[in-house]
């Protein structure tokens, strides 16, 4: 998915907050994560503004974060686009 840099900014904070769960919470409780636009969950930048100009989407980020997490963590991701739905699955497997 192209984005824009504020797009990086918005994954910056949800990395952030989403961490919080990992090192604080620490599976104390189970979580489920809700993304209801979630996309291929690859972001590209769509200019060469900044480094990195590819990273996590809020899809992948969820996901790869849930693995590392103690206790159940479970990710509900919807996306309307069957195309990119595919991406998406294809993403995931990596
Ligand atoms: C801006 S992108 C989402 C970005 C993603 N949440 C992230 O932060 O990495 C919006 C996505 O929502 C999808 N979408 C739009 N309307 C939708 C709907 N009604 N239901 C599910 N997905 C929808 C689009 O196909 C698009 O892939």
């Amino acid at each position: 998915m192209k984005c824009k840099y504020h797009t990086r900014i918005k994954h910056k904070f949800l990395g952030d907050y989403l961490s919080i769960w990992l090192k604080g919470v620490s599976g104390k409780v189970s979580l489920d994560y809700v993304d209801l636009f979630a996309s291929d969950g690859v972001c590209e930048l769509d200019a060469e503004l900044e480094t990195p100009l590819i990273w996590d989407g809020s899809a992948l980020l969820a996901v790869k974060m849930s693995k590392e997490y103690k206790n159940s963590w479970t990710c509900y991701l919807n996306e309307l686009d069957p195309t990119t739905c595919n991406e998406l699955q294809n993403n995931l497997k990596k």
